[in-house]
């Protein structure tokens, strides 16, 4: 049986811009699948880590991405500022972005249970893994709401980190992103880009379904 070609969403944007949270409520909403694509490297830093290795070591960061298990992910580890910093570091290095590359298209193309369609969020989604998804957002938010926002989700899980410092973390972070010769985060040239700094999380996904329901018709 030929199966009906998947319905791709594709939500970018900078890290604590909101994306994530936007694109669950997406896919529950499209009845889609959903691939937070942060997490696989995230994971494959935050291996190295565990292993006592250091994130530059290319050889030590393809090992753990060849590795990758997407089913044994601990979601409580690679949510530290550590596994974050980490991943960001390995996801600059071409070898690994090609490991995981397959993973992320593949599950564009098949989502799992059955699912008619697929929201993927990341950094490199509209440009580079699914450049021919139906939709594409570009997620933003200044830096400084994007740093509160972080530090009242790590206060929450007990770090007690500053405020002064995530936002520190999170330009450095912005930077090494954008600037990185491979797969560089940017906004794909057909994205509406969505700014939440002023927005709620109900009235950002209020204005993302408009823009999807409009590309999808
Ligand atoms: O969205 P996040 O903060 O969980 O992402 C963690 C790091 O992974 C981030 O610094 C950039 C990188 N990343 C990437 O390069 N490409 C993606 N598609 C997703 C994340």
């Amino acid at each position: 049986m030929t199966r009906a070609t998947s319905t791709v969403i594709a939500i970018d944007g900078p890290a604590a811009s909101g994306k994530g949270t936007l694109a669950r409520k997406l896919a529950r909403h499209y009845d889609f699948a959903y691939l937070d694509t942060g997490s696989l490297y995230r994971a494959v830093g935050q291996a190295v880590l565990a292993a006592g290795g250091n994130p530059a070591d290319e050889a030590a960061a393809l090992a753990a991405a060849k590795a990758l298990d997407v089913n044994r992910i601990d979601e409580r580890a690679i949510r530290s500022r550590e596994a974050g910093e980490a991943a960001s570091i390995v996801a600059a290095m071409p070898a690994v972005r090609a490991a995981i590359l397959h993973f992320q298209r593949n599950f564009a193309t098949n989502p799992p249970g059955g699912k008619d369609g697929a929201v993927l969020d990341g950094r490199d989604i509209g440009t580079v893994v699914c450049p021919e998804a139906k939709a594409k957002l570009f997620v933003t938010a200044s830096p400084e709401v994007r740093a509160q926002r972080r530090w009242l989700e790590l206060k929450v899980s007990g770090s007690a980190v500053g405020e002064a410092q995530i936002l520190d973390d999170i330009r450095e972070r912005d930077q090494r992103d954008a600037e990185r010769a491979a797969s560089p985060m940017k906004p794909a040239a057909d994205a509406y880009l969505l700014d939440t700094s002023n927005l709620s999380i109900e009235a950002a996904f209020g204005a993302a379904v408009a823009i999807i329901d409009k590309a999808m018709s």
